[in-house]
């Protein structure tokens, strides 16, 4: 068993034992990293790991024990738009809730623009930082906030991107670095760097600067085992997906004691957070954000009901199948108008004939014949002179990625869907 799974499996998250090991007046760091609009595994298999509302129950036990300090780097979202805005907002309010220390300013995040800086530092309690830019009266963004024994400060190696996102003049990565060094010597704190950045801009800083004892870059891989060390720097990352965090101590001159913590489904979900999901859920229903979605022309659906009539074979198979409950499987979910969930859980959501919804194409709604097949309507009118093309076995994994169903082998779940 992990370190983490023992502490949690005999006593619960609660339990007196999970400082123990930690120094009274040290600090604890939890780092986390790249969400990029995971607010939730999706639940597509289990377990799963990450996720906000697992991470505000690990913040908050710890919280309880000793002091914590929490530091976030990393993209909030992945992609552009009101909808990304509302889950920007959504995960700054469940930073809040966990009482972050600093959140720093990603370049994909810069890209919703000031509307969306704003609405981050609203809901953050303006956590937010980043000294890649000149303030301006119109930008609610600080380069350093002080917390607990630190001064934490934000940079980019993309710092003229994020001017040009954000209508403002870019501050140099070296340059917002010796600044944020000479500030935290002349307020006696110590100094930690949050860099938008990846490993090795990470060490060329860490090099460059060995004031630092911290810093915090991005990475695409999982959470690593252990931290790297540049000279007595420590460099950490929480990697990508909110799939899992970083938990270090600092003794008041140095930071020790690493542990990489997975958000597995040890962790139950925070009410609190839990509210704000299914409030964002709400939002995105209401803002009608599926049914904006992008569509390409297409050959006519038919729906899967119509194939009944001379594949009978065939359908009972499918209507058997888990294929033909994927729609049901959103809907207790409550993830049934969820644009991040509809597309490999109905019949063409990205063909403009394709699935609306389930009250207007409720034979279109689940994984259906033509999910596979492809457009049917011009066979089901003449099946002899329009002939479907050969599916091949690499058309499930569309769906079946990685992420969302990692056990997934075509060849061992064909026999279990065969249908001819
Ligand atoms: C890339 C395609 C894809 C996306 C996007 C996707 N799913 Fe799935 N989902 C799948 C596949 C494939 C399975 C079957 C996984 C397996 O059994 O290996 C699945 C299974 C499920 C199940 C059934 C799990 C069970 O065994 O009961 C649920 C519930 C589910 N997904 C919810 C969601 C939610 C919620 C979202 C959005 C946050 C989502 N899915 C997004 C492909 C997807
Ligand atoms: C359009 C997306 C999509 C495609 C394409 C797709 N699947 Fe699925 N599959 C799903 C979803 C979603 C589920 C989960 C449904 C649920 O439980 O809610 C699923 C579930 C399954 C399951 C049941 C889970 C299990 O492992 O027992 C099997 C088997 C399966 N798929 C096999 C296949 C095979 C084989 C192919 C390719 C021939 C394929 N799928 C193509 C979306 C897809
Ligand atoms: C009116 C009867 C009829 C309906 C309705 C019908 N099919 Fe067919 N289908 C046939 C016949 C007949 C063949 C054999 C065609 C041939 O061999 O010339 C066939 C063949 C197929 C094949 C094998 C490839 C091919 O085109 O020959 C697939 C796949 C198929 N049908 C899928 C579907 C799907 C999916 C639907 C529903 C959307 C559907 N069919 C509806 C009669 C029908
Ligand atoms: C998850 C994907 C998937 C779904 C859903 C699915 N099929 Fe298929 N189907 C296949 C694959 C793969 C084959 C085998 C390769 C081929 O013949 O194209 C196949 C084969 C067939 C064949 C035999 C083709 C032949 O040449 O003998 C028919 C008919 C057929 N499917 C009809 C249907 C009907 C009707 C439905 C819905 C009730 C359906 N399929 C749902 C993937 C799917």
């Amino acid at each position: 068993m992990k370190p983490w799974a023992a502490w949690l499996g005999l006593c619960g998250i609660a339990c007196g034992a999970l400082g123990a090991a930690w120094q009274d007046h040290s600090t604890t760091l939890i780092v986390t990293g790249d969400l990029q609009g995971h607010l939730e595994p999706c639940g597509c298999t289990t377990p799963q790991t990450g996720g906000i509302l697992r991470l505000a129950t690990l913040v908050k036990a710890l919280r309880s024990k000793q002091d914590v300090v929490l530091l976030a780097n990393g993209a909030m979202v992945n992609d552009v738009g009101k909808r990304d805005e509302i889950k920007a907002e959504t995960i700054a309010q469940a930073y809040e809730e966990m009482g972050v220390g600093a959140i720093n300013l990603a370049e994909e995040d810069a890209r919703l623009g000031i509307g969306g800086i704003y609405a981050i530092q609203n809901s953050s309690n303006s956590r937010l930082v980043c000294g890649c830019v000149t303030p301006t009266p119109s930008l609610p963004l600080k380069d350093t906030r002080q917390e607990g024994p630190f001064l934490i400060g934000g940079a980019s190696t993309r710092s003229r991107q994020i001017a040009s996102d954000l209508g403002s003049q870019e501050i140099g990565l070296d340059q917002a670095v010796e600044k944020l060094i000479s500030d935290a010597k002349g307020l006696d704190l110590a100094p930690v760097l949050m860099l938008d950045g990846s490993v090795s801009d990470a060490d060329r800083v860490a090099r460059k600067f060995p004031q630092l004892g911290l810093i915090v870059y991005r990475s695409p891989d999982n959470v690593p085992s252990a931290p790297r060390y540049i000279g007595h720097s420590m460099l950490v990352t929480a990697g990508e997906g909110g799939k899992g965090v970083v938990r270090i101590n600092y003794d008041g001159s140095s930071f020790g004691v690493y542990q990489a913590i997975p958000l597995g489904p040890d962790f139950k979900d925070d009410p609190k957070v839990a509210r704000f999901y299914a409030e964002y859920l709400k939002r995105v229903d209401q803002g009608g954000f599926l049914d904006r979605l992008p569509r390409s022309p297409s050959a006519a659906f038919a729906g899967s009901l119509a194939c009944l009539a001379c594949h009978k074979q065939a359908y009972d198979v499918w209507a058997h199948s888990r294929h033909a409950q994927a729609f049901a499987s959103l809907e207790s979910k409550g993830h049934a108008r969820d644009p991040d969930c509809v597309g490999c859980h109905v019949v063409g959501l990205n063909a403009v004939g394709g699935f609306h919804s389930r009250a207007l194409n409720r034979n279109l709604a689940n994984v259906g014949c033509e999910s596979c097949h492809g457009a049917a309507k011009r066979h089901v009118q003449h099946p002899h002179a329009f002939k479907l093309p050969t599916v091949k076995l690499g058309a499930c994994l569309s769906c079946h990625t990685s992420e969302q169903s990692p056990n997934f082998n075509p060849l061992t779940s064909w026999p279990k869907i065969r249908h001819r």
